[in-house]
């Protein structure tokens, strides 16, 4: 069977970062922990006034293929995943295709490109198109470009507007990859949702809390669908776990659920129950609500023990760290909780040949899916070539007035054009509008 996955990966920030416990906080009147301990975030990433889904993409793509050493005749399939589109037919793809054509010899005439769109996971569903694509032999030798691009801001005064973030991750699917092996096996937890939409307007419309929930149950499902197919699982199993990460504090409760849910049944929970008892059955409960205190109340202690907080530090808190610093990308978020992973293990030294990842993808409205890694040979030398902490340290930290500015810029219903704050070089940038209401974008050299 055909060895099929992610061959390389390239992070593109917006050029701008919103300080979190700084600016924001002292604006909103909030204590800086919040930020930092409750959401688990440092910094948002915002675009430029001359940033946008395209350029964004366009310019992870870019440093992609010239990186890899491609031309875009060895590109069968650009997919883009987005939840930011400005246009109802015309797909981001076409947009990032036309930028590329700047930049490179030849054309795209004769890749296949489109748009997917389920939220935040829509970046799996694309990885997944190109799988299925190169595993059905219809490539033709070609690998795929999918681009994962979001500026996932919120209107000014929603509770989201803490956990906003701007940027793109480009990935190469192909045959024999070089980073990761994607699983055949797959689950899924899908549902009519009402927790996150953008009925035809830019910002969502969000319940936040009840967002939380419908993430882990969703994400449980997704979970008790892949142990079906997959069989028995156990939380050595994996190096890592990168789950799509809104905010660092979801993933804390996500993997606190996984871990328990995982450990049903297990040694691991006989062990743990010197501790702290055995896991709540519903069976030995009479009423919900009793079942549900038990079960909080296990959760705080299983939390609290040395053999949970070893596994989180090690398989958890290293996705989280790029997260951190650029809050929520959406369709990106995932992909950049498992670069913030093999980062972490590069930069340690931890050989990650044939070990292999949990992830957990999410999106709202909703759905989640669960699907193993198995990370390859020549991961490290992959790794090594992301420049994305330069990236995070070149960005211009915005005051309250930048911040309120360029809120407004980016907003579509705002007609405001104001003076870019950094200065692109080497990369893509939004030119103003065509005849047709078209976006125009040019290379800066
Ligand atoms: P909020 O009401 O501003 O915050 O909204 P909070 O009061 O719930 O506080 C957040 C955390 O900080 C809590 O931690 C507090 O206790 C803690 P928790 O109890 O939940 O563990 N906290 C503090 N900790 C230390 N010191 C302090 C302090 N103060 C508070 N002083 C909310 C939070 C998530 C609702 C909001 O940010 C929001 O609406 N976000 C947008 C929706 C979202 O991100 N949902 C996540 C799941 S849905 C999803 O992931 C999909 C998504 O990516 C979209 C897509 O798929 O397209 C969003």
């Amino acid at each position: 069977m055909k060895s099929v996955g992610i061959d390389a990966v390239e992070i593109w920030t917006g050029n701008l970062k919103l300080d979190l416990p700084g600016t924001f906080a002292e604006q909103m009147g909030d204590d800086p922990a919040k930020y930092t301990k409750g959401l688990g975030l440092n910094a948002s990433s915002f675009p430029d006034s001359y940033e946008d889904i395209v350029t964004m993409g366009a310019n992870a793509a870019h440093r992609l293929m010239e990186r890899k050493g491609l031309e875009p005749d060895d590109i069968g399939r650009i997919d883009v995943a987005t939840e930011s589109a400005f246009d109802n037919s015309k797909p981001v793809s076409t947009y990032v295709a036309g930028c590329l054509e700047q930049v490179f010899e030849g054309d795209f005439h004769h890749a296949n490109k489109g748009e997917r769109k389920f939220a935040c996971i829509a970046g799996t569903q694309s990885l997944d198109d190109a799988y299925n694509w190169i595993r059905a032999g219809r490539n033709r030798g070609r690998a795929a470009l999918v681009i994962a691009t979001d500026t996932a801001l919120y209107a000014r005064g929603d509770a989201g507007e803490a956990t906003q973030g701007a940027g793109a991750v480009a990935m190469l699917i192909s045959e024999d990859p070089d980073l990761v092996e994607l699983s055949t096996e797959q689950g899924f937890g899908s549902a009519d949702e009402t927790d996150f939409l953008k009925p035809n307007q830019q910002f969502p419309s969000v319940d936040g809390k009840r967002s939380v929930q419908v993430y882990l149950a969703r994400m449980r499902e997704a979970l008790v669908d892949y142990q079906r197919e997959a069989g028995t699982i156990t939380v050595d199993d994996f190096r890592y776990a990168p789950f799509h990460t809104p905010f660092p504090g979801m993933v804390r409760k996500a993997a606190l659920l996984a871990y328990r849910h995982i450990t049903r049944d297990t040694e691991i929970e006989d062990e743990l129950a010197e501790d702290i008892g055995r896991q709540p059955r519903e069976e030995a409960f009479d009423d919900e609500e009793a079942f549900h205190d038990a079960i909080r109340e296990y959760m705080d202690a299983l939390k609290g023990t040395d053999r949970y907080q070893e596994w989180y530090a090690n398989t958890i808190e290293p996705t989280l760290t790029i997260s951190r610093e650029v809050g929520n990308w959406y369709t990106g978020s995932v992909h950049v909780a498992r670069a913030s992973a093999l980062k972490h293990a590069a930069e340690n030294d931890i050989d990650m040949a044939g070990e292999a990842l949990l992830v957990g993808s999410y999106g709202s409205g909703a759905q989640a899916e669960i699907h193993t890694e198995v990370v390859q040979e020549n991961w490290h030398e992959e790794i090594e070539a992301l420049n994305v902490d330069d990236q995070l340290e070149a960005r211009y930290d915005i005051n309250w007035e930048d911040y309120e500015e360029i809120h407004d810029a980016h907003n579509h219903e705002m007609d405001v054009d104001i003076e870019p704050l950094t200065t692109p070089e080497g990369e893509f940038v939004f030119d103003g509008w065509g005849r047709m209401g078209e976006r125009k974008y040019r290379f800066v050299d």
